[in-house]
């Protein structure tokens, strides 16, 4: 059954006052002391929201740290070497936003003389900015009535509102984008910004009004939620069926361990700097649609995107991984080759590093799995100690 969404006055309606107050109230006392809420500093707020897309504080907090550390302001990022940001990145994965953020640093210095720009407008136009990034930045940094609504904040207007559609539509981001600027002006009379609003939601979000097992017993809205009063709180927001992932066969090539050691040095590529994981450094390989074709589609894939000759592939084990849309699980292959590396196609350089200079480059997810994996096999890098 199709029900139109609620008319605008519906979304933060009558209760608002009171949602605020509650909140409000509540954060006074609960709010999480995070380092990002020590500054105004639009740079760092910038890089803390990335940072937090799709990934949870307490993992965030070092990388943001070792990250302002080097980086301390736009002009610093946008000096920097992409090999040397990623690096940074290297473990927080969804590695497009590092790029983005080192290619829209770029563009503050060349176009907005080293500041953030201060509407949404043009903070949209930046690479990895999207409607939440920019409420974010315009109410934390600069202090501006601008409503943003990430997944917390959905999940606890959804619930308060008992949202019972798909909250992913663009009628429903304006319902929610609406109940939570119905708080502002209540929140304002009470002396308190914007800013404060989205973030005690947000902490609200993440600490009681969890997707799973939420403490309503302990939640400052719980007398206030519409979900909760109808008894369907776990089931708001209403989830997607989730797709079953794809799975897929990849073989991965490992040259310079085992009986054709280079000194020591592994060969890796750099993914062209675009896409999936674009920018990062792996074990040069490629998929097939079985183990058994695997040797057979490395040989050609390592004649046609890096120039060299395969002369032998032996299988040393294997290692599984997920991304958000397909798992797949990777065969090691240890590899004698022949020839230089040429790279091209999906590559666009190639070098032989020796382990201790692997810190230095960001390294997909996979391939820190591959070489913890092959590290396990002391006898693949006898042959490299001698060798050096
Ligand atoms: N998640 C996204 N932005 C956040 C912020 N500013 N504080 C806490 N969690 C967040």
């Amino acid at each position: 059954m199709h029900r139109p969404d609620p008319a605008p006055s519906d979304a933060g309606d009558e209760r608002a006052p009171r949602v605020a107050a509650a909140l409000m109230t509540w954060y006074a006392a609960h709010r999480r002391d995070l380092p990002w809420r020590q500054t105004s500093d639009a740079y760092r707020v910038w890089v803390s929201e990335i940072m937090l897309q799709q990934t949870q504080v307490a993992t965030v907090i070092p990388y943001y740290e070792r990250f302002l550390a080097r980086f301390p302001t736009v002009e610093s990022l946008a000096a920097a070497d992409l090999d040397e940001v990623l690096a940074l990145w290297q473990g927080l994965g969804y590695y497009a936003r590092g790029r983005n953020l080192h290619t829209a640093a770029i563009e503050i210095v060349a176009r907005h003389g080293g500041e953030l720009p201060r509407t949404r407008e043009a903070l949209l136009a930046l690479p990895g900015i999207g409607d939440y990034t920019a409420g974010a930045i315009l109410s934390i940094a600069f202090g501006q009535d601008e409503p943003a609504v990430d997944a917390n904040i959905t999940r606890v207007l959804a619930r308060l509102l008992d949202y019972d559609r798909d909250p992913t539509t663009t009628a429903a981001k304006r319902t929610f984008r609406q109940g939570m600027a119905a708080l502002f002006p209540p929140a304002r009379a009470r002396g308190h910004s914007a800013a404060a609003v989205i973030q005690a939601m947000m902490d609200l979000g993440s600490t009681i009004c969890t997707s799973r097992a939420p403490q309503c017993k302990v939640c400052p809205l719980a007398a206030l939620c519409l979900a909760k009063a109808h008894g369907v709180v776990e089931e708001r927001p209403l989830r997607k069926v989730r797709a079953e992932r794809p799975h897929r066969t990849l073989g991965l090539a490992v040259a310079g361990v085992g009986p054709n050691a280079r000194g020591g040095r592994l060969l890796l590529v750099r993914r062209v700097p675009r896409g999936l994981l674009g920018g990062l450094w792996e074990l040069p390989g490629c998929e097939a649609p079985s183990v058994e074709a695997l040797p057979a589609a490395l040989e050609r894939d390592l004649a046609a995107h890096l120039g060299l000759t395969l002369s032998a592939a032996a299988h040393h084990g294997a290692v599984e991984h997920g991304y958000s849309h397909f798992t797949l699980t990777a065969h090691l292959y240890v590899c004698q080759i022949e020839g230089e590396p040429t790279p091209d196609g999906p590559w666009d350089q190639a070098a032989w590093l020796a382990p201790e200079e692997l810190a230095d480059y960001g390294l997909t997810g996979l391939t820190t799995k591959a070489l913890a994996s092959l590290q396990s096999q002391p006898s693949l890098w006898e042959w490299a100690a001698d060798d050096r």
